[in-house]
C-alpha cells in the first residue's frame, strides 16, 4: 500500500468514532481531506462541522456539511476531533503545523472531548523533532522570536510567501531534539510575539490510528 491508501485507511477508521447527531473537529491536511471524503457518505447523521482551516471549511461546505463558528460549541457538543499529524510519538505527542493550520488546531483540540490522530506510520517516530517545529508567529516579531529560539538550540527558518488563516507568519525550527515536549511547548508559548508552535504536548491525542502495511493499529 502506499502512503495515500495508508492515510485513506486511518480516515474510514476514524469515522467510527463519530457519534450520531454530533459536530466533529476537523482538522486540515491532505489526511485530514481523505477524512472529509468519508464524513461526505455519513453527512445525513451529523449535525455539522467546525473547521481548522479556511481549506478544510471550503471542502465542508462544498460537500454540503454545515460548518459552525466555535464560539457557538461547547464541549458537550465536541465529542471528538479527528486531525493528522507531522510527527507523533509513543506518548501520543505531536508536532503539527507542516500545513500552517496550527492555531486553530490547538483551539479546537482544546475544547474538543477527545482528539483522534490519524496519521500513516511515516509519521511515527521515536523522538520529536526530525521534521522541523512550526511556530506561528506575529510579523512584527518575527525577527525576537528567531533570536529566541537560537538561544533554546533551534535554527529557525522563515515559510516565505506563507501567511496563515490568522495573517501571522510562520517559523520553523529545525535541529531540535525535543526530549521534553511538555516544557518545550510552554518555554517556546512564553516567547513574547509567538501566537502558537507546533508542539501537541500538553494536549496529546487520546487516541492514535496508525496506517501500517499490516492495516490500521489503534493506540492510545
Ligand atoms: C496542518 C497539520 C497537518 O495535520 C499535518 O501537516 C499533517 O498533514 P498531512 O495529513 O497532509 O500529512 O498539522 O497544519
Amino acid at each position: 500500500m502506499d502512503q495515500n491508501q495508508l492515510k485513506q485507511l486511518v480516515a474510514q477508521q476514524a469515522i467510527k468514532f463519530v457519534p450520531d447527531d454530533c459536530i466533529v473537529g476537523v482538522g486540515t491536511g491532505s489526511t485530514v481531506n481523505f477524512f472529509i471524503d468519508e464524513l461526505a457518505k455519513i453527512k445525513g447523521r451529523i449535525k455539522g462541522a467546525v473547521s481548522s482551516s479556511e481549506a478544510s471549511t471550503k471542502r465542508l461546505k462544498e460537500i454540503g456539511i454545515p460548518v459552525y463558528d466555535l464560539n457557538t460549541v461547547g464541549p458537550d457538543e465536541l465529542p471528538v476531533y479527528i486531525d493528522g499529524a507531522d510527527e507523533v510519538n509513543h506518548h501520543l505527542h505531536m508536532i503539527k503545523g507542516g500545513g500552517a493550520a496550527l492555531t486553530r488546531e490547538k483551539i479546537i483540540a482544546a475544547v474538543a472531548q477527545q482528539f483522534i490522530c490519524i496519521a500513516d506510520e511515516s509519521k511515527y517516530v521515536p523522538v520529536l523533532g526530525a521534521f522541523p517545529l512550526p511556530v506561528e508567529v506575529i510579523p512584527m516579531a518575527r525577527s525576537h522570536v528567531a533570536r529566541e529560539i537560537v538561544k533554546l538550540g533551534g535554527h529557525p527558518e522563515w515559510r516565505m510567501g506563507v501567511t496563515t488563516d490568522n495573517g501571522n507568519i510562520i517559523l520553523d525550527v529545525h535541529g531540535l531534539q525535543i526530549a521534553e515536549p511538555v516544557k518545550l511547548e510552554q518555554q517556546i508559548n512564553q516567547i513574547v510575539g509567538v501566537v502558537t508552535n507546533g508542539l501537541f504536548a500538553q494536549r496529546r491525542a487520546d487516541v492514535l490510528l496508525l496506517g501500517t502495511a499490516a492495516g490500521v493499529k489503534e493506540l492510545s
